[in-house]
């Protein structure tokens, strides 16, 4: 502890202390101005600043922001350095808007598509999504900028978000809503953690002392603090023991008050309450080591990198007999109102007063000759005006047509019903496509769409997401290929909503939502169930293509200690410069639990002149190979066979290694007295102490008369109770002989 710190603990009163583990308003914390301690100002977050104009009000007007494309978008760039240089720019604002730690980024896994707050979040899986979360901390902290990472854990829907018990089973707790997390958090150190409004299995998020102790303290050693979500906490005295220190908003004195009774009751013991607060006043007082409001906003600096980061994030679905890029030449009917009222941000907290906003339009207009009609103003089916843009498009050489998911449908507050468009959406989009005219849609929206009834009459698709203030001309530099698109969903866009196994449980009923897909969320699931999908997990096009050859490992054979190298070369193969998201997967040739067939281990992204060939590395550590064993509570990796797969998207894999783990993580044996006879012979200790057991046990029995094999017929069977069938000739009870066994296992 420093000095000042222990100084301050030594000076702060019960009361004082109590007071700052609630905010002293909405966005600030308390100051204690008679030992000189003054408040630190956070805002939403997270991709751009939500900074009130006034830090005591909850609601009102906020400053002028740059509003970066959303997560959903940032994610699919897989670029980690641009996700830092986002970062970066977005802790400048922080620092011109006087504000000390930005509330975000969201970490929370994509369960299903239907998650209305999907944008913010990163990815279904949590690879991409800890590694993007990691740089866009990374970026933030570099210049003196807090971070606060969220909703922790398990928020996955927003129906019944502030209530809902999530209940998962500890293997997927850790392989998928916890790995995202563990990762940022080693990665990136955020300085504070926000804890999700949900309960998981029993115990709301803010006062679940599984997660916010024994997860993110003892088993991952974070040093930072954690706020709560806004009225996420119910009982003050139980979240401060379980590991909350800081409760917003406030101002809340009958919490503070709560805490002061507790501590003279003695239901809480005063040194809890030095912990929290000492972990408050760390950051306090390091994020007033960076002084604010001493740089003004760079309006221009910052529009311009939003719309070079959106170019990154918009993903190229469909490119029929290569419609796109158009070459300017053409007559383009520009369709739908998106094109001129741009939908680039998500709605709620993260709703950012942006300083500029572009719309495609006048881009459009830049490049070529364009003729404009809204279409799709109305939500249900208007006939005439399809009729009108028809006429529209009839006349042109290409329609585009700009068909963005409207904000009552998807939202923070709300899930959505369904996968669709609206119908007037479907139906303008099948009208125009069904004229001679080649299409373009150009796709607005938070999360995977279902496009079955429009997706094979359409040419060309753009992905653009929510992509910020400066999509529009990142869109534009798109369509007309001064930009080639680099981009890959980090989502599975699934042909239906019935395909995904969470629905069957989402959003739950009532209360509580079961998780009983398990690990099985989006490329897992789908891979698992043989289940044909519109667009795999990393998928994305390109205006050029690229070859992949030369697949290197370092070592064939290998020890759970050591690093592999995964490297191979990458070529440009096409006319066009570009980049390429190498994406490396590892399927667990046999494995005692049932794991998912593959699972993404390592990325990168790779830019590549016309015929320039790269040559790319990547690093796969033991957690590559592990998975979450309940049974022994820890990650672990068994020795045994793995295939290495380098590929483009999931399903699209080009290169492949099987390698040879030759010395799994070393484990305790799960031997007891219940013990089946096939767990037995799977312990290596056990299987050598039990065989000659066997083979005096079976010795007089001839297999033909049951006509089975008798070690697979009793196979599950306890040991013990196996013995006793040939009780007669035992010298000791089986319980005796089994403990004895029991007593020669070695740790
Ligand atoms: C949201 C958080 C947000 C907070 C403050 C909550 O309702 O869930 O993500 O940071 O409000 O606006």
């Amino acid at each position: 502890m420093t000095d000042r710190i222990s100084e301050l603990l030594s000076q702060l009163t019960l009361e004082e202390k109590a007071a700052l583990c609630t905010g002293a308003s909405p966005w600030r914390t308390v100051a204690v101005d008679r030992l000189g301690l003054a408040s630190i100002i956070v805002a939403d977050g997270p991709h751009g600043l939500r900074r009130s104009r006034d830090v005591e009000s909850l609601i009102t007007e906020s400053h002028p922001a740059t509003c970066f494309p959303v997560a959903a978008a940032l994610s699919a760039s897989w670029n980690v350095e641009l996700a830092y240089e986002m970062g970066q720019a977005l802790a400048d604002e922080a620092i011109a808007l006087h504000t000390d730690i930005i509330l975000g980024p969201g970490m929370n896994i994509k369960r299903s598509p239907l998650c209305g707050r999907n944008f913010e979040y990163f990815s279904e899986d949590p690879l991409l999504a800890g590694e993007m979360a990691a740089a866009l901390i990374n970026g933030i902290q570099s210049k003196g900028v807090g971070t606060s990472l969220k909703h922790f854990a398990v928020n996955n829907q927003e129906t019944r978000r502030f209530s809902v018990n999530a209940v998962v089973d500890e293997r997927t707790l850790y392989e998928i809503y916890l790995a995202g997390f563990e990762i940022a958090i080693k990665k990136g150190n955020p300085w504070t953690i926000m804890c999700a409004y949900n309960r998981v299995n029993g115990d709301f998020c803010a006062e679940n002392a599984y997660l916010l102790t024994h997860v993110l303290r003892e088993r991952w050693g974070y040093e930072g603090f954690v706020m709560s979500d806004w009225g996420a906490v119910h009982d003050r005295v139980r979240s401060v023991m379980a590991g909350l220190e800081l409760e917003m908003p406030g101002p809340s004195p009958h919490r503070t008050q709560a805490l002061i009774e507790a501590v003279q009751k003695g239901e809480l013991d005063e040194s809890v309450l030095n912990v929290a607060v000492e972990r408050l006043l760390k950051i306090i007082l390091k994020a007033q080591e960076t002084p604010k409001g001493n740089q003004p906003l760079n309006v221009e600096g910052n529009h311009a990198l939003a719309r070079r980061v959106a170019s990154e994030c918009i993903v190229l679905l469909k490119n029929k007999d290569d419609l796109l890029p158009l070459k300017g030449t053409e007559h383009v009917a520009v369709i739908g109102q998106a094109a001129t009222t741009p939908v680039y941000q998500g709605g709620g907290s993260s709703h950012i007063n942006s300083t500029v906003v572009d719309a495609a339009l006048p881009f459009l207009q830049q490049e070529g000759e364009v003729q404009y009609i809204v279409g799709d103003a109305s939500v249900e089916v208007d006939s005439v005006a399809i009729a009108e843009c028809v006429q529209i498009a009839e006349s042109a050489d290409v329609a585009v047509l700009f068909i963005a998911l409207p904000a009552s449908i998807e939202s923070e507050g709300y899930d959505r019903p369904h996968l669709s468009l609206t119908p007037q959406q479907v139906a303008l989009i099948q009208a125009v496509a069904r004229t001679h005219t080649r299409t373009v849609v150009v796709l607005n929206n938070g999360s995977a769409l279902d496009m079955r009834e429009w997706i094979d009459e359409v040419d060309a698709v753009l992905e653009a997401w929510l992509p910020g203030q400066a999509g529009a001309g990142a869109i534009s530099d798109i369509l007309y290929g001064k930009v080639n698109p680099s981009a890959k969903v980090g989502e599975t866009f699934p042909l239906k909503l019935q395909d995904i196994p969470a629905q069957l449980n989402f959003p739950g009923e009532g209360n509580e939502v079961r998780y009983g897909e398990g690990l099985y969320v989006g490329y897992r699931a789908f891979e698992a169930m043989g289940q044909a999908v519109l667009f795999p997990f990393g998928f994305g096009l390109s205006y050029t293509q690229f070859a992949y050859s030369d697949l290197q490992v370092s070592a064939t054979a290998f020890g759970i200690a050591d690093a592999l190298e995964v490297s191979l070369n990458v070529t440009n193969v096409g006319a066009v410069a570009g980049q390429e998201v190498v994406q490396v997967y590892v399927h667990d040739v046999a494995s005692k639990l049932k794991r998912p067939y593959k699972e993404l281990k390592a990325f990168t992204k790779v830019s590549l002149a016309p015929q320039e060939t790269k040559h790319v590395t990547l690093t796969l550590n033991d957690r590559a190979f592990s998975y979450y064993h309940p049974a022994y509570g820890q990650w672990i990796a068994e020795a045994g066979a793995f295939d290495i797969l380098v590929g483009s998207s999931s399903a699209d894999i080009h290169l492949s290694q099987q390698v040879e783990l030759t010395q799994g993580t070393r484990l305790p044996s799960l031997l007891n007295e219940d013990s089946l006879l096939s767990e037995w012979m799977e312990d290596p200790q056990g299987a050598a102490l039990v065989q000659p057991l066997l083979d005096s046990t079976f010795k007089d029995v001839n297999e033909d008369d049951l006509g089975v094999n008798m070690v697979d017929f009793f196979k599950d069977l306890p040991l013990k109770t196996l013995l006793g069938f040939n009780g007669a000739s035992l010298e000791q009870s089986p319980d005796v002989i089994v403990r004895d066994l029991l007593s020669k296992i070695t740790a």
